[in-house]
């Protein structure tokens, strides 16, 4: 994530690069929102709208696809992204005593991000790792066989690295 979400307003000079290698190329839409999420961490509204000018399509059409794919965030994520599985078999070994533990130790629920924006939590459902249940993918980790103790050691790691 870049330093321009660190602070309150969106530095636009790196979206206009990824804007510029893409000018001109027809059905990039896509892939400039890939490159711009992966720089901002997310996709304000003044992204989609330099987006929508630099790339000449509707900003309508800008947001269509960012409300399309799940892959794409309007909102400011957390440094940190946990995901922890409540499928059916992450959740008869235990996934709720997890899912509860991480609610309580980040004083948020699944779908939030702290105020402090370190950490964003989501419970998904089947991670396709079900052999190691419960699981969570911490910024892109497999972690298994969880319990409680387990993940608020891992996020009391990440607070501290
Ligand atoms: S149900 Fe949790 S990984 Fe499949």
């Amino acid at each position: 994530m870049s330093d321009a979400v660190a602070q309150e307003t969106v530095e636009l000079a790196p979206l206009q690069q990824i804007i510029d290698e893409y000018k001109g190329q027809r059905g990039v839409l896509i892939q400039v929102l890939q490159r711009a999420q992966e720089t901002y961490g997310y996709l304000p509204p003044e992204v989609l709208k330099a987006i929508s000018e630099g790339l000449g399509v509707p900003l309508s059409q800008v947001y269509g696809v960012v409300t399309f794919y799940a892959q794409f965030y309007l909102t400011r994520r957390g440094k940190h992204v946990i995901r922890t599985c409540d499928g059916t078999a992450c959740h008869v070994r235990g996934a709720a005593k997890v899912i509860d533990a991480i609610q309580k130790e980040l004083g948020i629920k699944a779908g939030e991000t702290t105020p402090d924006y370190q950490f964003t939590f989501e419970v998904v459902y089947c991670l396709g790792s079900c052999g190691l249940s419960p699981v969570a993918v911490v910024d892109d980790q497999v972690v298994g066989r969880l319990v409680p103790e387990k993940m608020l050691q891992i996020i009391r790691d990440l607070r501290e690295a």
